[in-house]
């Protein structure tokens, strides 16, 4: 059965949920993230920590992907992949990027730019322990962004790992681990009626956060 073709030129949402004022906001834009974030998991959204994130390869063409945020901590925001990935080889030949959340139950976006930065090996160690058992094996099967034969060999992969770790710890793969993106712009934008949104950015000047306001 087919589904009738949606018009998507007439496609429109309403936005009204809440206004932003200056005064909302946290000094701090990544303490404002953490709790706009907190917000979308309890609202609830589902995925709510999965961050569209854009990177660029060294003949200028953007790439952009889902990740899932593990962290917000004080240098930046936190996410973890193959290292040996397209956004790995990415972020090692380019270490900037941006990383977009929506929350369509919230009306909220946020836009963050900056520099990125490989967590140590005791922090990729910590996080990759706290996984569950089958997405570390996962880890070791998978070598992510590479051509491979057919769905098959995926999963003979991951059976012959499987019995290869039997009941023992498994490792981290030195080539899985995560990275810090440490946002030089915050951009908080709530929507509201007749597209008259609030925009309201952070700008890193120094070591302080300058704010603007910007037309939507
Ligand atoms: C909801 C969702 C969450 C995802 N989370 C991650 C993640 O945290 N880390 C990751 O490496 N890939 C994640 N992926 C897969 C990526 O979007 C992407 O397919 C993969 O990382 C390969 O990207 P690359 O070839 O550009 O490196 C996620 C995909 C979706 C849809």
């Amino acid at each position: 059965m087919s589904l009738p073709r949606p018009s998507l030129a007439s496609l429109r949402v309403e936005y009204g949920r809440a206004g932003l004022a200056e005064g909302d906001l946290h000094s701090d834009p990544l303490l404002q993230y953490e709790q706009w974030l907190h917000e979308a998991v309890h609202a609830p959204v589902e995925d709510a920590n999965a961050v569209t994130l854009a990177t660029v390869s060294s003949d200028g063409q953007p790439h952009a992907r889902t990740v899932l945020v593990k962290a917000i901590e004080a240098r930046g925001v936190q996410f973890f992949t193959n290292q040996n990935s397209h956004k790995g080889q990415e972020l090692a030949a380019h270490p900037q990027a941006a990383l977009l959340s929506f929350w369509p139950a919230l009306q909220r976006q946020v836009r963050l730019e900056g520099w990125v930065e490989p967590l140590t090996s005791a922090e990729n160690d910590a996080y990759f322990a706290e996984r569950p058992r089958l997405s570390q094996i996962g880890a070791w099967a998978s070598p992510q962004s590479q051509p491979i034969a057919d769905r098959q060999w995926l999963e003979q992969q991951f059976s012959l790992l499987l019995a290869q770790f039997g009941e023992d710890p498994v490792p981290r793969p030195t080539h899985w681990g995560g990275y810090v993106l440490k946002p030089q712009r915050i951009e908080f934008w709530q929507g509201r009626p007749s597209r008259l949104h609030d925009r309201l950015v952070f700008q890193r000047v120094g070591d302080q956060w300058q704010v603007q306001r910007l037309a939507p």
